[in-house]
C-alpha cells in the first residue's frame, strides 16, 4: 500500500482509534511522574535532581546568551554602558562574545549530558511499571484472562511502558522546559528591555500553540478517516484476490478492478487532505512566528530610533525569540504523541487498578493440608453470562480417597474442579479442605497443595527440565528423574540425546500427546501435592497411549486424595466412589458396583461404553491399586 511513510512517525502506530478520547490527563501524568519518587527509585534521587537543575540551568543560559551577544555588540558600537545591564560593565566585545559562546554551548550541551545519564533512570522507571503491570496481570482471576486475548494484554503493557518514555521526554524535557524558558525570557525581556517585548513573546507563543493544537486535532480526525479508507482498500483487494474463483466464474474481473479503483481514489482523496493540511499547518506556524518576530523587530527598531535601545539590544531580543520559537516546531507532533501517550498510559493504569474477582480475604490464613479431605456444601455457581451452572452440589471426600466424577460434557465437571482451585468463588455454599474454608485461606498456599493434570497439558517453550520442575523449581536432577520414572517417562528421556535439556517447542508441540500428558504427570508427582486433580487427563489419547498414561497416573495418585474426572467410565470404575454429575447436579453417587446395581444413568452409560469401542477396556484398567 502506498503513502504510508510520510504520515507515520517513529514510535507511532497506525492504530489511532484511541486518539481524541478524553482522559483525565493530569491524573495519569502525575501518577506517571510519581513513579520517579517511589522508594525503589531512591537511588536515582541525585540523578533526578541533577537532571532538573541541568534542564532549568540550560534554559536560563539559553535566555542569557542572547543578552551577552547583544551587550557584546553594544561594546563594539561604542555604547558606554555595554555590559552594565547584566553586571558585566567594562567587559570587552571579545569577553562578552566568549561568554555568549560558553552560555550557548552549555545551553545546548547540558541537555545532551542529561539525556545520556537520565536514560538509566527512565529505563528503571519503565521496568518498575512494566513488572508491576505484569505481576498484577498474572494475579488477576482466571475469568479475566479467559475473556482477554493475551496479545491485547501484552500490547497494553508494551504501549503503556513506551508511552511513559515519550511522555517523560516530551513533558519533562521539551514542553515543560519550553514553558520555563518562555517564563525566564518574559522576565528578562521585561526587566532589561521593556514589558512590551514580554507581551509580544507570550502572545506569539500562545497563538502559535492554540493554532497548532487546533489544527492537529482536526488532522487527527482526518487521519482516522484515512485509516478507515485504507482498511476498506485492503479489504477489497484481499477479498477479491482470495475469491478469484467466484470473480472469474462471474466474469467480474473488470468490475473488481473498478471497485479497487474507486476505493483507491477515495484513499488518495483523504491522503491529499492530510498532506494539504500538513502544509497548511506548517505554513500557518511560520506565519505566526514570523509575524511575532516582525512585531518585536518593529517595536525594537522604534525603541532604537527613539534612542532608548542600542543595536545590540535589538539583536539580543530577536535572538532570544528565535531560541524560544525553535523547540515549538515539533509541538504538533509532540501534542499528538502526548495525547496518544496519555491514552496508552491510562489504559495501563486501568489494568493495574483492576481488582481480581478472586482475592485473598483480609487476614487470610495459610492453608495447611492434612489428609486432604474435601467437602462441598450446597455449592452453587454460574459462569458470567450463563444461567445454568453448578446447582447445589454437596459431597464429602475422606482424605486419601480416590473419587471419580463422570457425566456428560457440559455437566459442570471441570467447573467443580476449578471451584476447588478457587479460580472462581462459589455463589452459594462453601468448599473446605481439611476443615479450612477455601475463602479464608490464601490462594498461594491453597494452590501449592493442589496438583492438576488437565485434559491437555500445555507446556512452556523451554526444556523438559524447566517444564517438569515448574511445580518445584529447585528440584535436583535426581528428584526430577525419579518423578519422570514414576511418570513412565524415564525411558523416553534417556532415549533423547539432550535428555532433560531437550526443548519441547511452542506449547510442547515437539512432544506427542502421550508424552506431554506424562510430562504433566511427572510435574504433578514432583510437586507432591496432597491432593491430585485429573481433568480428563487421558481423554484425548488413543487407547495404547492412554494405558501408559494411566499407569503413570496410578503411580501419581498413590498416597494422596485424588479427584478424577473421566470421560471413559472404565478409568474410574475402581474408584472408592463415583459422583455422577448432570446439568450441575449430582444425580447418582456410590461405588461402581452400587451404581451398576442402581441401574440408573451410570449403569446405562456403562452398558453403552463397555459395549462400544471401549470394549478393550475392562475396569481392571484402574484396578484397586489405583484406589490407594
Ligand atoms: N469460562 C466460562 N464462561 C462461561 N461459561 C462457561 C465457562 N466455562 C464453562 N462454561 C459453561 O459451564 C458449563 C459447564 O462447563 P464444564 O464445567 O467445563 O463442563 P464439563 O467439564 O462437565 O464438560 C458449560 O455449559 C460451559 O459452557
Ligand atoms: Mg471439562
Amino acid at each position: 500500500m502506498r503513502g504510508h511513510v510520510p504520515i507515520m512517525r517513529p514510535g507511532q502506530t497506525d492504530d489511532l482509534e484511541s486518539v481524541g478520547e478524553a482522559t483525565p490527563f493530569g491524573r495519569s501524568v502525575s501518577r506517571m511522574f510519581a513513579v520517579l519518587f517511589r522508594p525503589e527509585m531512591s537511588r536515582w534521587r541525585f540523578r533526578i535532581g541533577l537532571a532538573f537543575f541541568m534542564t532549568v540551568g540550560a534554559k536560563g543560559l539559553s535566555v542569557l546568551a542572547p543578552v551577552m551577544m547583544g551587550e557584546g555588540i553594544n561594546a563594539l558600537t561604542g555604547d558606554a554602558d555595554a555590559g552594565a545591564r547584566i553586571g558585566l560593565a567594562g567587559f570587552s566585545f571579545v569577553a562578552l562574545l566568549s561568554l555568549f559562546a560558553v552560555a550557548r554551548f552549555l545551553a545546548a550541551g547540558l541537555p545532551m549530558i542529561r539525556d545520556a545519564f537520565f536514560a538509566t533512570v527512565t529505563q528503571d522507571a519503565q521496568r518498575l511499571i512494566a513488572v508491576d503491570a505484569f505481576r498484577h496481570a498474572q494475579h488477576l482471576d482466571l475469568q479475566f484472562h479467559l475473556t482477554r486475548r493475551s496479545g491485547a494484554l501484552n500490547r497494553i503493557i508494551d504501549r503503556g511502558v513506551t508511552a511513559m518514555e515519550y511522555l517523560l521526554r516530551f513533558l519533562a524535557f521539551n514542553i515543560g522546559p519550553t514553558i520555563v524558558e518562555l517564563g525566564f525570557a518574559a522576565i528578562v525581556l521585561a526587566l532589561l528591555y521593556g514589558v512590551q517585548f514580554s507581551m509580544a513573546a507570550i502572545v506569539t507563543v500562545g497563538v502559535y500553540a492554540a493554532f497548532t493544537i487546533t489544527v492537529t486535532e482536526w488532522r487527527n480526525k482526518q487521519r482516522r478517516i484515512l485509516n478507515e479508507a485504507d482498511t476498506r482498500l485492503r479489504g477489497i483487494s484481499v477479498d477479491t484476490l482470495t475469491n478469484f474463483e467466484t470473480v472469474k466464474s462471474f466474469a467480474a474481473e473488470d468490475r473488481e478492478a473498478g471497485r479497487y479503483d474507486s476505493a483507491l481514489r477515495e484513499y488518495n482523496r483523504h491522503y491529499v487532505t492530510i498532506m494539504k493540511s500538513l502544509a497548511a499547518l506548517n505554513g500557518g506556524q511560520e506565519f505566526i512566528m514570523t509575524g511575532g518576530l516582525l512585531a518585536v523587530a518593529i517595536l525594537a527598531g522604534y525603541g532604537a530610533v527613539n534612542g532608548n535601545m542600542q543595536v545590540g539590544d535589538v539583536t539580543a531580543i530577536i535572538l532570544m525569540l528565535f531560541n524560544i520559537y525553535r523547540p515549538l516546531n515539533i509541538l504538533g507532533w509532540a501534542w499528538r504523541e502526548i495525547k496518544q501517550g496519555t491514552v496508552d498510559i491510562e489504559k495501563l493504569f486501568q489494568l493495574m487498578d483492576r481488582k481480581s474477582e478472586v482475592a485473598d480475604a483480609p487476614g487470610a490464613t495459610v492453608f495447611h493440608a492434612d489428609t486432604g479431605a474435601i467437602r462441598f456444601q450446597n455449592v452453587r455457581f454460574a459462569h458470567e453470562g450463563r444461567t445454568s451452572g453448578i446447582k447445589d452440589v454437596s459431597f464429602d471426600i475422606p482424605g486419601g480417597a480416590f473419587v471419580g466424577i463422570v457425566g456428560p460434557s457440559g455437566a459442570g465437571k471441570s467447573t467443580v474442579l476449578k471451584l476447588l482451585f478457587r479460580f472462581y468463588e462459589p455463589h452459594g455454599g462453601a468448599i473446605a479442605i481439611d476443615g479450612q474454608n477455601l475463602a479464608d485461606v490464601t490462594q498461594f498456599s491453597l494452590r501449592k497443595s493442589l496438583g492438576l493434570v488437565p485434559q491437555e497439558v500445555v507446556l512452556f517453550n523451554d526444556t523438559l527440565r524447566f517444564n517438569i520442575a515448574y511445580a518445584h523449581p529447585d528440584a535436583s536432577d535426581d528428584e526430577i528423574m525419579l518423578a519422570t520414572r514414576r511418570a513412565q517417562l524415564g525411558d523416553f528421556i534417556k532415549s533423547l540425546p539432550s535428555g532433560l535439556d531437550t526443548r519441547v517447542g511452542e506449547r510442547g508441540l515437539k512432544l506427542s500427546g502421550g508424552e506431554k500428558q506424562r510430562v504433566g504427570v511427572a510435574r504433578a508427582i514432583l510437586g507432591d501435592p496432597p491432593i491430585l486433580i485429573l481433568d480428563e487427563a487421558t481423554s484425548s489419547l488413543d487407547s495404547g497411549t492412554e494405558e501408559e498414561v494411566q499407569t503413570a497416573l496410578r503411580e501419581a495418585a498413590r498416597g494422596r486424595t485424588t479427584l478424577a474426572v473421566a470421560h471413559r467410565l472404565s478409568t474410574v470404575a475402581g474408584a472408592d466412589f463415583i459422583l455422577v454429575l448432570d446439568d450441575g447436579r449430582i444425580i447418582e453417587r456410590g461405588s461402581h458396583d452400587e451404581l451398576i446395581a442402581l441401574n440408573g444413568v451410570y449403569a446405562e452409560l456403562w452398558g453403552r461404553q463397555s459395549g462400544g469401542d471401549n470394549q478393550s477396556f475392562s475396569r481392571n484398567a484402574m484396578t484397586p491399586q489405583f484406589a490407594k
